[in-house]
């Protein structure tokens, strides 16, 4: 098989790295995908570093068990605490997701943006580098505490979902934020509750689309685009209530495995 036809992998702690592949596929139709849902072992953000990375590697080790030719880390948690030793175990090329903040503070009017991710993410040495390198714009960082949870739970419309998120979105708001920043992939999914408490003139940002477009870039600069137009193939596999995994995946196949 030529390698250019061998599926992306594409990994997260759960279902929110779904929101990257829907990016991905809409850009690269052609290419197949392989998804993992990590969510036995989610949330990540809560964990530290060495777990994280221990858990990037067992998700590496499966897809690349699968054939894949590039692996994307769909997930800012993993890429902000593991993307570096990835790199210098795995000889595939790597793809990872980060907070947007740079087109946000270059971009803001108010001076001040917000920003909210994960525990693990918020406490990473490589978004502190990113952060600190930043000069005369507010940043208000907010960890997402239960959010991922309650979505891979099923529960992104629940009462207890819009009070976490005006509670987390109020300083915020407060501050006279102009960008929102969702550091983590599951928060997109959000994007319809935070628009009920954010006022008109804050934009949201998230890096999905950057991310496919970065997918594109490295596939096309190692030979391995699929320019092939063709029925790809989509794969969902995750190792816990596969019916949540597929209720953001309808139409495509959804397999229970233990990884
Ligand atoms: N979706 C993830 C992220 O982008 C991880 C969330 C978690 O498991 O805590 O950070």
């Amino acid at each position: 098989m030529e390698k250019s036809a061998q599926p992306i992998g594409i990994f997260d702690s759960g279902i929110g790295g779904t929101s990257i592949w829907r990016e991905i596929h809409s850009l690269l139709p052609n290419e197949d995908t392989i998804y993992l849902a990590d969510s036995k072992n989610a949330p990540y953000g809560q964990r530290p570093k060495d777990e994280i990375i221990e858990l990037s590697f067992k998700n590496t080790d499966y897809l690349l068990e699968q054939g894949a030719k590039l692996i994307v880390v769909a997930c800012n948690t993993a890429t902000t605490n593991a993307i570096n030793e990835l790199r210098a175990q795995y000889n595939v090329p790597f793809i990872g997701i980060e907070p947007a903040i740079k087109p946000a503070a270059i971009n803001t009017k108010t001076g001040a943006i917000g920003i909210l991710a994960t525990k693990g993410t918020l406490s990473s040495a490589l978004f502190n580098k990113a952060v600190s390198g930043l000069k005369n714009v507010k940043v208000i960082e907010q960890v997402g505490y239960n959010l991922v949870t309650l979505i891979e739970e099923g529960h992104i419309d629940s009462d207890e979902m819009l009070e976490l998120l005006l509670q987390y979105l109020k300083p915020m708001v407060q501050a006279n934020i102009d960008y929102l920043v969702l550091g983590c992939s599951h928060y997109p999914y959000l994007i319809p509750q935070i628009k009920k408490i954010l006022p008109e003139n804050v934009t949201i940002i998230d890096s999905g689309e950057a991310v496919a477009r970065q997918t594109q870039a490295i596939l096309q600069q190692n030979g391995l685009l699929n320019t092939v137009p063709r029925q790809s193939s989509q794969v969902f596999y995750t190792n816990y209530k596969p019916e949540v995994l597929q209720s953001f995946v309808k139409g495509f196949p959804v397999a229970e495995k233990d990884f």
